[in-house]
């Protein structure tokens, strides 16, 4: 998961990472209200920062420094409601402006090919870090095992060729941020820029945190989360620890294990060339067990889904054998009809591997409406791409 800006900045702070003073708004007239008490605390200037999980927002027109409220107010009106890279801006930050002398890189990340985090740090910044020249950049890999202690830091501080005056608060601050990235199990903590301030201080004037969702069950993160933006399928799955993604095809896909289904999504987009361009609706991994529970609930979002004109469901028996996985067809038709729901849609059942012939068996048994079985991945892959266009 992705943090708004104004989201890092708040882990920052809780952390002793110094920021500038903000606060967010969701319309002009809170813009205002916030610049006139920023502008009262004594701020020169105030900033509106389009708050879009995309970099390059500078750029894009999305950040503005005001010298009064009401221009704040109007420059607030501007950029909520603008489009960032296909990111409509819903809020703004209003912060103090900053005294800016030099803007610098830094960030951690998990260095996936090395096996180990990587800090990276430049006396370039501002700038996107794949525009600094790689000759630029100071590259220091972290151990997990011995982490980022002040001295550590500096090292890191001074690779980055950060001039003297700006060494003790660099060092300060990537200390801190090391504690942010591990606490939080983050993979990515990201400030660009850092600054130096005419005064001479060491700032975080941005910030982008990515947080590993798999150490969410040890962390409390749940309210970072941006309900305002996410599918609403996609959060009803995830209500119901379902690995869901919306695409925005008309063939919709459940199968077992991630790589099975990856690939059942290009077979149906091949397969669905010949039907006039049909292409699967969403991704859905049932995982390896496959209850009754699981395959209801996978249906009844599938199918929730108006686009969604047939299913094709993909399984390839495992330890969860195809026995077991047609039973969970049959009690999921009995629990939506229970839900007061019926498959209203096609219904296209590929099983193989372990026990696919006792599967196909109670499949064929219990004569579903609208469920028809085809042998093989790539035909039942036309099928359901067939079926979707007559649908249609
Ligand atoms: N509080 C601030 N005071 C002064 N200038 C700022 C402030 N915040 C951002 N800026 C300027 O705007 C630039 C872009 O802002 P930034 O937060 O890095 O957004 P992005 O990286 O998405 O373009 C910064 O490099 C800096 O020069
Ligand atoms: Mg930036």
């Amino acid at each position: 998961m992705d943090l708004f800006e104004h989201q890092a900045k708040e882990l920052f702070a809780e952390y002793g990472v110094p920021v500038p003073t903000g606060k967010v708004a969701h319309t002009p007239q809170e813009a205002r209200a916030i610049a006139e008490e920023l502008f009262s605390a004594g701020s020169k200037k105030v900033v509106v920062k389009a708050q879009v999980k995309t970099g390059g927002r500078g750029k894009a027109g999305g950040v503005k420094l005001a010298d009064d409220a009401a221009e704040a107010e109007t420059l607030a009106g501007q950029i909520l409601g603008m489009d960032i890279k296909g990111h409509t801006v819903h809020k703004v930050l209003i912060e103090e402006g900053s005294a800016i002398a030099q803007e610098y890189y830094f960030s951690f990340l998990l260095d996936r090919a090395n096996r180990t985090f990587l800090s990276i740090c430049s006396v370039e910044g501002g700038m996107e870090i794949e525009d600094v020249p790689h000759d630029r950049l100071g590259l220091v890999p972290v151990s997990p095992l011995d982490g980022v202690d002040l001295a550590k830091a500096r090292a890191i501080a001074e690779a980055g060729r950060l001039p003297a005056e700006a060494l003790d608060g660099a060092a300060q601050i990537i200390e801190r941020l090391w504690s942010v990235f591990t606490d939080e199990d983050a993979t990515l903590v990201e400030v660009n820029p850092l600054i130096l301030t005419a005064d001479g201080d060491v700032k975080a004037l941005d910030g982008k945190v990515t947080l590993d969702d798999n150490a969410g069950f040890r962390q409390e993160h749940g309210e970072l989360e941006d309900k305002a933006s996410a599918d609403p399928l996609e959060a009803a799955a995830k209500a119901k620890d379902l690995n869901y993604v919306k695409l925005d095809g008309s063939v919709g896909i459940i199968g077992n294990g991630a790589g099975l289904v990856m690939s059942t999504l290009d077979v149906v987009s091949y397969a669905g060339e010949e039907f006039g361009g049909q292409k699967p609706a969403n991704f859905l991994d049932i995982g390896g067990g496959a209850s009754a529970e699981v395959m209801a609930d996978s249906l009844e979002i599938v199918l929730s889904d108006p686009a969604v004109k047939s299913v094709f469901v993909n399984v390839f028996g495992g330890i969860t054998a195809c026995d077991a996985v047609a039973n969970g067809i049959v009690s999921a038709y009995k629990l939506l009809e229970g839900r007061g729901e019926s498959v209203n849609r096609p219904l296209v059942v590929r099983l193989d591997g372990n026990n696919a012939e006792l599967g196909r068996r109670i499949l064929t048994e219990a004569a579903l409406p609208g469920v028809q079985q085809v042998d093989t991945m790539d035909d039942a892959a036309k099928r359901a791409a067939e079926l979707a266009a007559a649908g249609a």
